[in-house]
């Protein structure tokens, strides 16, 4: 039997991307607000207003039940609850999570809080954000009112999601709010400082949390398939996904996973970057790498190297299935990325996040007729089984419970198995969401 009889069945969604309401109840700005609509995303969508779910809230947990989730997985918006950043709470934001967490625990939904989705507040960016050397306690005194709050009936916490991206595509690529270009020496330093916030909350979590913890981060999983089954090719395959080094160091998940599980940097980072890679006191390095309980992973698409001619990459073929993304159909990440996971952080493995994005819309009999969502997630499914015979693996987070902003990419594509009128925001379950719930009561077992 592949997935244990407590496996968490779930899915995800992150503050800025489903709740709207961003101007009320005493909410803070976060970067978005702010510096997103200036021509940075397609047709100059923003988050503003987006599926509304801070006002449909009970309507989209009552959805969440009828689709059958044991689990979801939601972050919160910083600003939303401490609006300057840091002293002054919120209680009419911190409220609406409180809420969020019983109305999810009553339906007999499992939260799990992800503390940092990316939208970073403001008022702390216009203090220097994460290159300011106080910015790792300005996290951990967020994490205290969370954790202070919500820790009587939340159990699963997750630091940062995706920290590549809140870094790297934010402030390297400028892709992403802030939309800034830095240099790799401040990259290093924001990204320290990225760490220890980690640290200090995991400490923050340990010592007050209302019931015993489970603590990850969520770094995307970008994983090299072998070339073919043997051991040179399977260890070949593991080296490329853990190496650290090149101009995007930070994508990389050995950047973040390496200091976090193993307690240092990287190798080939060191190798390469030499005396400008920040040092950590013993102690810090300590709280960096204080045990955690799983290694939550978001999974998505193989890495794939790139081809000598300028033609395809090695994720890729003539003609191969894709995403409306344009990113790879490849299930094989999903058995990949777990057993190397638990070969290098021998820890049990979350797939936090994971889905299929489409240009679904509403047929002529009313409904959402999904087929290739349904098909995409059955082959990873079936590939997660597979590596859940070999590695503990803890739950599968579909990404997203309902359709949503795409960050640069707005709203165009949607990746929801709940779909959403942006127009009316009514709110139409996907044919996808009926087989994943078929999937979940058997636990399974027709995969
Ligand atoms: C990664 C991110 O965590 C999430 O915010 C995003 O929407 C999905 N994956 C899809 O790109």
């Amino acid at each position: 039997m592949a997935f244990s009889n407590d496996f968490l069945w779930g899915a995800a969604a992150a503050s800025y991307q489903v709740e709207g309401a961003w101007n009320e109840d005493g909410k803070g700005l976060n970067i978005w607000d702010v510096t997103a609509k200036y021509g940075h995303i397609r047709y100059n969508e923003t988050g503003e207003v987006s599926a509304d779910h801070y006002h449909r809230m009970k309507e989209d947990v009552a959805l969440m039940k009828k689709i059958g989730l044991r689990a979801y997985r939601f972050s919160v918006s910083w600003a939303r609850v401490l609006p300057e950043g840091t002293g002054r709470i919120n209680e009419k934001g911190l409220k609406f999570y409180s809420d969020l967490v019983d109305e999810l625990i009553s339906n007999g939904i499992e939260p799990l809080v992800t503390i940092f989705h990316w939208d970073y507040p403001y008022a702390l960016e216009c203090r220097g954000g994460w290159k300011n050397e106080e910015s790792s306690d300005w996290f951990a005194e967020y994490t205290g009112v969370l954790v202070d709050a919500l820790s009587d009936r939340v159990k699963y916490w997750m630091t940062f999601n995706e920290p590549q991206c809140a870094l790297g595509i934010s402030y390297q690529l400028g892709v992403f709010a802030p939309f800034q270009k830095c240099s790799p020496p401040e990259i290093l330093q924001m990204g320290a400082n990225m760490l220890l916030a980690h640290g200090k909350a995991v400490k923050v979590i340990r010592e007050r949390s209302k019931q015993r913890a489970y603590i990850s981060m969520a770094p995307y999983s970008s994983v090299f398939k072998p070339e073919n089954d043997s051991k040179e090719a399977i260890d070949k395959a593991y080296d490329d996904t853990f190496r650290c080094s090149g101009a995007n160091f930070c994508l990389s998940m050995s950047y973040w996973s390496d200091p976090i599980y193993l307690g240092h940097y990287p190798q080939s980072l060191l190798d390469e970057f030499g005396d400008l890679v920040p040092e950590f006191t013993d102690e810090q390095w300590k709280m960096i790498s204080a045990p955690l309980d799983f290694y939550g992973t978001n999974i998505y698409y193989c890495a794939g190297y790139e081809s000598k001619d300028g033609t395809y990459g090695s994720n890729r073929y003539m003609g191969c299935p894709h995403n409306a993304l344009n990113w790879p159909i490849t299930p094989e990440a999903m058995y990949w990325a777990p057993v190397y996971l638990y070969r290098r952080y021998k820890l049990p493995v979350m797939i936090t996040e994971n889905g299929m994005t489409e240009h679904d819309w509403v047929c002529l009999d009313g409904k959402v007729h999904d087929t290739y969502r349904i098909d995409f997630t059955h082959r990873y499914l079936k590939e997660l089984s597979r590596a859940a015979d070999e590695v503990p693996i803890l739950g599968y987070m579909h990404w997203s419970v309902m359709d949503n902003f795409e960050w640069a990419e707005g709203y165009d594509e949607r990746f929801g198995l709940i779909y959403v009128d942006y127009r009316t925001k009514e709110r139409i379950i996907k044919d996808s969401a009926w087989w994943y719930k078929e999937v979940m009561d058997t636990n399974g077992s027709g995969l």
